[in-house]
């Protein structure tokens, strides 16, 4: 049988009642991907895969939350439903809304949204509010405008956005027959390391695994609270997507770092950079900044000697890869190389790509 979407292939593992309208764009089924030359630059026998979830239906892992928190809105009757957003979670409320025939208002920092995020939001029919401000700013006024009737707020303060996003680990437990020993991630509003903390701990109650992994977060220097032990005021990195000063989930990125064994950490805009050009360029997985963190993570530790006092030999590591890198093409060419240029002449196009 085809894929049915993430609440109809885990529906007992979620609290979804019988007759809960399913809103769905088929989301899940994400590809582990093994990323052989990051396992041979690890050494050790060391096994990585990528759970590239740029491959959604909106291009990132925030559908499998949505197609939760638009269902479960819709069946409590709600008419508009309403987030604060770095751009992911604006792309997939405002598709899903679109599919719950809901009215969707997304809240976004001004200027510090990626072309292609803002794009989604708006094709998809997202009344699109320009908040001077940053994200926090944003997230304190759904918090005020939630409780306005016949509101349903889908950032992941909603309890049914982190119940979606728990099945990752799921998919990952299945598909590996078992948990891995690790688990990197970027962390921004800390509602994904949450969840997938969640999903490995129910399947593990369950017995489908044996074992826990340890949870591993990394976020921007210029943004990176939990790291630094205080909200940060003016946050900034070039990775938008996790330019959070005040994580609505910190709690719970606390909980999965300490209970798993894990840690977090924080990486330069330049080592995130850098890592999303190197998975590019020699793993073929495109991915927008933020995503890359994880990477860069793996890539300090393995710089810094830390690596082999978290990851044992032969370990097998998963890193979720949370966005498409098609998300913010800005950032990508302002990155790369660049093109060269030359006469429409064969000899001409020889001779530049001999150097
Ligand atoms: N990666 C990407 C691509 C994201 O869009 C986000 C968060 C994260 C990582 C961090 O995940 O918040 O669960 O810790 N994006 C949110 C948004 C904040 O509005 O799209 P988190």
């Amino acid at each position: 049988m085809s894929w049915r979407g993430i609440i109809e292939e885990f529906r007992e593992h979620l609290p979804v009642r019988p007759e809960t309208p399913v809103i769905t764009l088929l989301e899940g089924n994400t590809p582990l991907i093994p990323a052989p030359k990051l396992s041979k630059q690890l050494g050790r026998d060391i096994q990585v895969f990528l759970k590239y979830e740029g491959l959604n239906p909106t291009g990132s892992f925030k559908d499998r939350g949505m197609t939760m928190a638009m269902s479960v809105a819709l069946e409590k009757g709600a008419h508009t439903v309403l987030c604060a957003s770095t751009g992911n979670t604006s792309a997939a409320a405002a598709a899903y809304a679109t599919r719950a025939n809901l009215r969707c208002v997304v809240l976004l920092p001004e200027n510090k949204i990626s072309k292609g995020k803002l794009a989604q939001a708006l094709m998809y029919g997202a009344k699109a509010v320009a908040i001077q401000g940053n994200f926090d700013d944003a997230l304190r006024l759904v918090r005020e405008l939630g409780s306005e009737p016949g509101f349903a707020v889908v950032n992941s303060i909603n309890p049914d956005r982190i119940q979606g996003q728990k099945t990752g680990s799921f998919e990952i437990i299945n598909t590996l027959g078992r948990a891995p020993d690790a688990h990197y991630l970027p962390v921004g509003n800390a509602g994904n390391i949450t969840a997938y903390w969640l999903g490995y701990q129910e399947f593990h109650q369950l017995g489908k695994a044996t074992t826990l992994p340890k949870m591993v977060g990394f976020q921007a220097s210029g943004s990176a609270p939990i790291v630094r032990g205080h909200p940060i005021e003016h946050p900034e990195t070039v990775a938008t997507a996790i330019r959070i000063g005040n994580p609505a989930s910190w709690d719970g990125a606390t909980a999965a770092i300490r209970d798993s064994g894990g840690l977090v950490d924080e990486v330069t805009d330049a080592e995130i950079l850098s890592a999303q050009r190197w998975l590019a360029a020699q793993e073929g997985v495109f991915v927008e900044p933020a995503s890359a963190a994880g990477i860069a993570g793996l890539f300090k530790q393995l710089c810094s000697g830390q690596l082999p006092s978290i990851l044992a030999e032969g370990a097998t590591v998963v890193v979720t890869v949370t966005g498409h890198g098609l998300k913010d093409p800005d950032t990508a060419i302002e990155n790369s190389p660049g093109m060269v240029s030359c006469w429409a002449r064969r000899e001409d196009v020889l001779r530049l790509i001999s150097t």
